[in-house]
């Protein structure tokens, strides 16, 4: 029987994920539009999109907050390309966007002292096996395999190389171990439902000592250069931009991050997105046609929920296409290099009332396509 009530929001896309639940351009402060993001309401209103974002994150004393070009990959590049190479580098990767920074270290950057520790979709390479003397790169959640590293435990606080981690399908969304990691990246649009384009990097002061003591062989475009005369130009961290942002951008990564307090802060917003895990958790247990790519519960990512079904490949996509049809989820086939399935995304700007909606949906276009 085909379901009658439909998902109220049916945007469950993984980027850019739905915008916040009551979300209107009505409600977003734009005094800075038509201004020069130099100007002091310029500069103030980007100085608070960095504190503001320490605060809202907790992150430790120290810790320095930037906004940059090139979303995530902007913030991860200008990162890799800044700090790598005074040391060895280990390099994860158990998906598209970790394989993504591999070609980086080895083809572009063409390091020689590389480890790359890869794994399949579904698992995680062995962390055990991760040498801290060298540099260490990693995603926290892999977008594409809806596979996450547990937790920060493996990372040990007395490591001598930096650890360079792409978090942008977790920060607000999984509990982040700060301290263990010396460079964090991030974009506004995954689980803040932010606009794309601005990517957002946090440098812990280990990292700063590596910009401030180390000058890589290779030319430094000037939008990824962050340190002048051997100093960190520190006015990056305190909203005086390399170039030049969008303001209205900031305007809804502003409202986004509002949001989150009035949720209860980043604890909450984790919760919420738990508990939008545990609608799909109910319901493919009660379903033996549809299972989780990632191999276990602990390394399942709470954002990319990445599901395999009993299918073929053609089918998977006739499914995605009739929910689409339908208007009960949009966008969430898997991601063009991921094994056939269905990504949904489950960060706190989607309600668990939707996903529940959606459930029913799901076994419907099954049995319309499969059946
Ligand atoms: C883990 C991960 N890294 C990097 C990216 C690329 O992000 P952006 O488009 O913000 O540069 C994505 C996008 O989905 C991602 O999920």
């Amino acid at each position: 029987m085909q379901p009658q009530a439909k998902p109220n929001n049916p945007n469950f896309s993984s980027g850019p994920c739905s915008k916040r639940p009551g979300y209107s351009v009505d409600a977003l402060d734009l005094a800075t539009l038509g201004r020069s993001h130099r100007s002091s309401i310029g500069k103030k209103v980007l100085q608070q999109v960095c504190s503001q974002t320490a605060q809202v994150l907790g992150l430790p004393e120290g810790y320095r907050v930037g906004v940059v070009a090139g979303s995530d990959t902007g913030a991860m590049e200008m990162a890799m390309w800044s700090m790598l190479g005074a040391r060895g580098v280990d390099v994860l990767a158990w998906e598209s966007f970790g394989s993504g920074w591999v070609t980086d270290i080895t083809k572009q950057l063409k390091l020689e002292d590389v480890s790359v520790r890869e794994a399949g979709y579904g698992s995680l390479p062995d962390l055990t096996s991760v040498d801290f003397n060298n540099d260490v790169v990693f995603t926290w959640n892999g977008t594409t395999s809806g596979v996450k590293v547990p937790d920060g435990n493996w990372i040990p606080d007395d490591r001598a190389g930096l650890t360079i981690c792409d978090a942008t399908s977790a920060v607000f969304a999984m509990d982040v171990a700060w301290e263990k990691l010396d460079v964090v990246t991030y974009s506004w649009q995954k689980v803040l439902g932010g606009e794309g384009a601005h990517g957002m990097l946090i440098l812990s002061p280990r990292a700063v000592e590596r910009l401030e003591s180390y000058t890589p062989a290779w030319p430094m475009p000037k939008l990824f250069r962050m340190t002048k005369g051997g100093s960190l130009i520190e006015g990056i961290f305190k909203g005086a931009t390399i170039n030049t942002p969008s303001m209205l951008c900031v305007a809804d990564y502003l409202d986004a991050l509002n949001w989150v307090e009035s949720l209860g802060g980043v604890s909450a917003a984790i919760k919420k997105s738990q508990a939008n895990l545990a609608v799909i958790e109910k319901f493919v247990s009660e379903n033996d046609w549809i299972d989780f790519l990632a191999a276990s519960p602990n390394i399942r990512s709470n954002t990319s929920v990445c599901l395999t079904l009993k299918a073929e490949p053609e089918q998977v996509k006739a499914i995605v296409k009739l929910l689409d049809t339908e208007a009960v989820a949009y966008d969430i086939g898997a991601y063009r290099d991921a094994p056939a399935g269905m990504r949904i995304w489950a960060g706190a700007t989607v309600e668990a009332t939707d996903l529940e909606l959606l459930m029913p949906w799901l076994s419907w276009a099954y049995a319309q396509v499969c059946q």
